[in-house]
């Protein structure tokens, strides 16, 4: 088959799966898309210290991870199967789960950052396009800080915004970006406090993740992955982050974090919500909907329990061996067993369950058929242009 007569029949269906678009508009508008998001680029770049807001939306189906063992040869290691789902602006996403669940591994294949070790299938799109960390839309934030301690707030985003923002940026429009940045994370109090190490007591923890987080916003990037940005913070703390990041998120920006088990008061500052276990998806969809999925489950949440702390609860195989420990020496000490979903089945059979009852939901259902809408949203613009 001819490559035109190949395009022409892609045109015509218009049930295209992602995958497809993908193709076709590698194909087709490769030339537009690229010239006008290079100009919209330019544009903002040059004309106004904000990056112009656009529509973005960023889908990634059926992505699967897997590892080698022994260099290649034998067996492999699924680290997540078949994910898939869709990441909205103005909306803030947490990737939930028990450690080893696959969060950060999850964050790098939608980053395009996973080790060389690592082998991905599946698609990840951002606006219909194949985007790789590194050319400004996407910034990730790692859950270590690398910051020079020895210089303060303003001056470290100083630097890294004279080395990072167009050299098209006069040294006004650069501070007026600098200042924006310091006032939208909350660090005004502290921008003349130098960071600090180890011998020379500075910014509190909080205000390091916040700075940290300051760096990535400097360039106005269009998504924003980051890898447990509250984790080792006391509760307030973690809360200022992601406060701070909701703000950011409803600039129009996409937002992303990795989060193990966030406090009640945090979790409900979560739009949406990718609960993880061995890889697999557990939850996928309106983090306010999660409980009511667990209860269709039969795994309801306590009303006086924290939704996260229910979740992880059902999910976290550590649990299994303190309850089956714990079951022991109440029977040995003749304490009647209460008798709930927590004694009567094991986290793996609760999690197999929860597994095989968001494949069948229509929350599954919903967030294929969102991943369906999206593209078609991306084809339908990208030939109106
Ligand atoms: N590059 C890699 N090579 C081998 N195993 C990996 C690699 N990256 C992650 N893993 C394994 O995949 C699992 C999930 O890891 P990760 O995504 O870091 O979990 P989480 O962030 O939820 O704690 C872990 O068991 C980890 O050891
Ligand atoms: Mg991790």
């Amino acid at each position: 088959m001819k490559v035109e007569e190949s395009t022409e029949n892609e045109l015509e269906q218009s049930e295209m799966k992602v995958e497809e678009s993908t193709e076709n508009e590698l194909e087709q508008s490769e030339m537009k898309v690229e010239e006008s998001t290079e100009n919209e680029l330019k544009q903002s770049e040059s004309s106004t210290v904000m990056r112009e807001k656009k529509e973005i939306y960023l889908v990634w189906e059926d992505v699967t991870a897997v590892v080698a063992k022994n260099l290649g040869k034998g067996a492999t290691r699924k680290l997540l199967n078949r994910q898939s789902g869709y990441a909205l602006p103005d909306r803030i996403m947490a990737i939930m789960g028990p450690s080893g669940s696959g969060k950060s591994t999850l964050l790098d294949a939608l980053a395009g950052r996973l080790s060389s070790n690592v082998i991905m299938s599946g698609n990840v799109l951002l606006n219909g396009k194949q985007r790789k960390i590194g050319n400004g839309s996407i910034s990730y934030t790692t859950q270590e800080d690398f910051l020079f301690g020895t210089l303060t707030v303003k001056e470290t985003l100083t630097y890294s915004a004279h080395l990072r923002l167009p050299s098209t940026m006069t040294k006004d429009e650069i501070n007026s970006v600098i200042e924006n940045t310091i006032m939208k994370m909350g660090l005004q109090d502290c921008a003349d406090n130098k960071v600090g190490n180890w011998h020379l007591r500075g910014l509190s923890g909080g205000e390091k993740r916040r700075l940290s987080i300051s760096l990535e916003i400097l360039t106005q990037p269009y998504v924003l992955f980051l890898d447990e940005p509250t984790s080792g913070l006391d509760s307030a703390s973690a809360l200022f982050v992601i406060h701070a990041l909701k703000n950011i998120a409803l600039d129009g920006r996409i937002v992303v974090c990795s989060i193990h088990q966030p406090s009640g008061y945090i979790f409900d500052l979560f739009d949406d919500l990718c609960l993880l276990s061995s890889g697999e998806t557990i939850y996928f969809g309106e983090a306010k909907l999660a409980v009511k999925f667990f209860a269709e489950a039969g795994f309801p949440c306590p009303t006086r329990r924290n939704p996260s702390d229910h979740f992880l609860r059902c999910i976290n195989s550590d649990f299994d061996k303190m309850a089956s420990t714990l079951l022991r020496s109440l029977r040995d000490s003749a304490v009647s067993v209460p008798s709930n979903f927590e004694t009567s089945f094991t986290t793996e059979d609760i999690k197999a369950k929860l597994i095989e009852k968001y494949r069948s939901s229509e929350y599954s259902i919903n967030t294929r058929k969102k991943i369906r809408q999206i593209a078609l949203i991306n084809v339908s613009s990208l030939h109106s242009r």
